[in-house]
């Protein structure tokens, strides 16, 4: 492969970009791709060509949705047969009785569902909900989560999203978080309490001493937005007991592990079941869906009218026909795709590590199942934010950064995701630019 990869035309027309649509993204992070946000052309399967013609293998696959790899066409004809009947009503339709029938089906705490467009409006949702169920105010979650950016639970992400202690002391400041943007209001966070996550003693303690106001605990399951970190054997049950004890409602919010760690999500894979659950990104193989699932005693609160869910576009002909097609893909043949994109993600983890190793560079790859975190660390594990945190951030961008050189397109934040049509030649290829463009470093 050559390293004569030219970015003019995503310059000029970021460039133009900037003229006009304000930051010249769409979404903040975008901004940080270096040399420069790329501007597609076209993408198919696992491929993406820009526009200065240059194509790379994606594992940044849209950050997450797109389980099925670009344009994959069950999807492209089940959306576009939708558009022919009318893309949304603003009325009722079969496809939205069809998908919640089939997510009650599929994830194993679904009782009744609601949908809604995004992650962010998911877990706005889902915390409204625990809210008025406990009729507490509190939010429990954790350093290195994320869960949109809605005033109500964005923090400074996803470092150092405490406040610097004060004469308080460091007790208060563990509890105190820095809002994640200018303009956010600063008492919507005062009902946060960000913690350690895979702390289980301090969660117990904090969780007792708070149970009258806290409503809720929301977690990933997996950390995946911070170091793709597991958590600590027993830790998340002890967390569903703890809750459950103490009247507190537990969301897990699965955006990222949602239809992508397995067909039943991350809690059908640890066998625990949640209050709630949130679902997003891969649900609908890159079209806007999301969804708030669990115990149909807290989701008839929207039933009977205590609390509103709105959105003009929720439940729309192409989401649910979106959505639909991706999961008959990913459930064909008892959810074959899933051993297959596993095993081509496992060779390809396997393949960066012997390739750091070969090129003399310290780093670890935290994997589970079809989405795993590269980095570049002195640590000998990263098992939690404090040691994540000490990764080399700077030297895993010059990475993403000489990968884009090779052909392989990357989240410069280290996150990877492999969707059901990568295969070994896709490894392969990345595998041998790894190793070229490490040594480049
Ligand atoms: C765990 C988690 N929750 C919620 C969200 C927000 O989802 P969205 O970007 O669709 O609003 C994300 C997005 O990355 C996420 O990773």
């Amino acid at each position: 492969m050559t390293m004569t990869y030219q970015y003019e035309q995503s310059k000029i027309k970021f460039e133009a970009s900037r003229k006009y649509l304000a930051q010249g993204v769409a979404s903040s992070l975008r901004a940080a791709m270096k040399p420069v946000p790329l501007f597609v052309e076209s993408a198919s399967g696992s491929r993406l060509r820009d526009v200065d013609g240059n194509e790379y293998i994606d594992y940044m696959l849209g950050y997450g949705p797109l389980i099925l790899g670009h344009s994959h066409p069950a999807l492209v004809e089940s959306v576009h047969e939708a558009m022919l009947k009318g893309s949304t009503y603003g009325l009722q339709h079969d496809g939205e009785i069809t998908l919640a029938r089939r997510l009650t089906e599929l994830l194993p705490c679904a009782e009744s569902v609601a949908l809604s467009g995004s992650g962010t409006e998911a877990v706005m949702l889902a915390l409204r909900l625990a809210r008025a169920y406990t009729a507490k105010r509190k939010i429990v979650r954790f350093h290195g989560h994320y869960h949109g950016w809605s005033d109500t639970i964005f923090t400074s992400f996803p470092s150092s999203d405490m406040k610097p202690s004060g004469a308080q002391g460091q007790a208060q400041a563990e509890t105190r978080p820095l809002p994640g943007t200018g303009g956010q209001s600063e008492i919507a966070l005062s009902e946060v309490i960000l913690l350690p996550w895979n702390d289980p003693d301090l969660l117990e303690r904090t969780l007792r001493a708070g149970k009258d106001e806290i409503a809720v605990v929301i977690t990933e399951p997996v950390m995946c937005n911070s170091g793709c970190i597991l958590p600590l054997p027993g830790y998340l049950e002890r967390m569903r007991g703890l809750t459950k004890e103490l009247g507190i409602v537990m969301v897990m919010d699965e955006v990222i592990t949602g239809f992508r760690i397995g067909i039943g999500g991350a809690h059908g894979h640890f066998g625990l079941m949640p209050d709630l659950v949130t679902v997003g990104k891969a649900l609908g193989g890159g079209v806007a869906v999301s969804a708030v699932a669990g115990k149909s005693e807290i989701m008839k609160l929207l039933d009977n009218g205590a609390v509103s869910h709105l959105g003009t576009l929720n439940g729309n002909c192409i989401a649910t026909s979106a959505a639909l097609a991706t999961l008959d893909v990913l459930t064909a043949n008892g959810g074959a795709v899933y051993g297959s994109m596993n095993r081509v993600a496992g060779r390809l983890v396997q393949g960066l590590r012997d390739a750091m190793a070969k090129q003399g560079k310290k780093g670890i790859v935290n994997q589970f199942g079809p989405v795993f975190h590269m980095m570049f660390t002195a640590e000998e594990r990263v098992d939690n934010f404090a040691s994540f945190n000490k990764r080399d951030a700077g030297a895993y961008g010059l990475f993403a950064e000489r990968m884009l050189e090779e052909g392989v397109l990357l989240r410069p934040n280290g996150l990877w995701y492999v969707s059901v049509v990568h295969n070994d030649e896709d490894v392969r290829q990345t595998v041998a630019a790894a190793e070229r463009a490490m040594a480049r470093m």
